[in-house]
């Protein structure tokens, strides 16, 4: 049953993450999730981007960015871009909400994990590096405006030991070691990519239990290249990781070429034909999966084949089970999935410290307004649909005559009534 007060909820803050944030909604919604999703982005996420973010989230919002600025702390840590993570604290805003689960973006789930919203905040589970702290990669919390005024109160009076959230929740959250074991959550709810090879027998031991894989450190999934064709995975670092770690990237490259890099380069497409003057007319199905479900992009609905939940996908989350046949690392020039033509993400802003605006929610711009109200409506009709359509995909449009505007204005029309 639905349980439309809860969420999981993902942060990205520029195109590169939101592609890992969309592998990680598509992983939810595989082990059909019951909660919703929402994701928070800032202002430099491009509007393709966030055309192909309405389809996957529930709610796609806004807010600004906010800095840490530590860089002091941050270069003990060596990841300088980390000072962005203080966004993170925007999640205390989504009062819609009464409890959330918030992610990583380079997190995947590899099985349902609704259960975590029967903790309480503020739930976690061991950081690898010091078990101590939690791993602020996953986290069961309640949203309240008093804890993100206290939060960030807290981060102005004192910092954060890391220079990012994590330094900054463990602080504030400080008795989370000592007072409530339920508050511990279990390490296969944030198997860190890390923790593989620094403990192999325990992997091999319990790695079969893991729920959700964090691809903590400097390299994420999208860093890679992934050959469909020779379904290899490579990286220009020299590492390549244990046959168990790269399991999993392989099922993040799996997830991201069947369900995610479709639609971002359909949206790229539209977009690029928008901006060359062409209108262009989508039918409800004319975006397609590998497994040829239908798709509607639509910020309000949730397409069908996000519901339906990939056999391969489910299968595949036992480490055991992958199949193994990944190229260990070969170097190459070229390191991003650059078949993903998206546009460069704007100029940094200037870095901000403590610049938290209220949250809205995001109004699509022309281009995502384009799809998910046009798409629905705009098929051929019948009894020749399936040709007319394949004339229309082929660029065969008989502007003048049927496909005239005005007739697709009175379609248009006849729907809006
Ligand atoms: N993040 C982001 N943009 C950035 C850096 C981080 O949106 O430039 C968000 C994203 O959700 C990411 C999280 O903050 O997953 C924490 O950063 P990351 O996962 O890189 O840290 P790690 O887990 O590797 O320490
Ligand atoms: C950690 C967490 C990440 C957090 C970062 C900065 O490694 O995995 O979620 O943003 O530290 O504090
Ligand atoms: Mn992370």
């Amino acid at each position: 049953m639905a349980v439309a007060d809860q969420a999981f909820v993902t942060l990205g803050s520029d195109d590169d993450y939101c592609q890992g944030a969309l592998v990680l909604g598509q992983s939810l919604r595989n082990h059909v999730t019951s909660r919703k999703l929402a994701i928070l982005i800032t202002p430099q996420v491009s509007s393709v981007m966030r055309a192909v973010l309405c389809s996957v989230f529930d709610e796609v919002i806004e807010v600004d960015e906010i800095y840490s600025a530590d860089s002091m702390h941050l270069s003990l840590l060596e990841r300088p871009e980390l000072s962005v993570t203080f966004t993170k604290l925007h999640c205390w805003t989504l009062t819609q909400y009464s409890k959330c689960v918030f992610m990583d973006a380079d997190t995947l789930v590899l099985c349902n994990i609704d259960e975590l919203f029967e903790r309480e905040e503020l739930s976690a589970a061991p950081d690898s590096g010091w078990p101590d702290c939690f791993n602020s990669g996953v986290f069961v919390f309640r949203p309240s405006l008093q804890t993100y005024n206290n939060l960030l109160q807290f981060a102005t009076e004192h910092g954060s030991f890391d220079g990012g959230d994590q330094g900054l929740l463990n602080s504030f959250f400080s008795n989370w070691a000592t007072t409530d074991i339920g508050k511990h959550l279990p390490f296969i709810y944030n198997l860190s990519s890390s923790a593989i090879y620094t403990y192999v027998p325990a992997f091999k031991h319990f790695g079969r239990d893991a729920k959700v894989v964090h691809f903590l450190g400097s390299t994420k999934p999208w860093h890679y290249t992934y050959n469909p064709q020779t379904r290899t995975i490579m990286h220009d670092g020299a590492t390549s990781g244990s046959p168990n770690q790269f399991s999993f990237l392989q099922l993040w490259w799996k997830i991201y070429y069947a369900n995610i890099l479709p639609l971002l380069e359909k949206c790229q497409e539209m977009a690029n034909s928008e901006s060359q003057g062409q209108k262009h007319v989508f039918y409800d199905d004319e975006i397609r999966l590998k497994n040829e479900t239908p798709l509607v992009i639509n910020s309000l609905q949730i397409p069908t084949f996000l519901e339906q939940t990939s056999e391969m996908d489910i299968t595949a989350s036992a480490p055991e089970e992958f199949d193994n046949k990944i190229t260990p690392v070969v170097p190459q020039v070229e390191q991003r999935s650059s078949e993903v033509r998206l546009p460069e993400p704007n100029q940094p802003l200037e870095q901000p410290v403590f610049h938290p605006a209220p949250q809205q929610t995001l109004k699509l711009d022309e281009t995502a307004h384009h799809i998910s109200e046009l798409s629905i409506q705009l098929k051929p009709e019948a009894p020749n649909a399936e040709d007319e359509r394949k004339k229309w995909e082929e660029g065969h449009i008989d502007y003048m005559g049927k496909d005239a505007f005005e007739h697709i204005k009175r379609k248009l029309d006849t729907f809006l009534k």
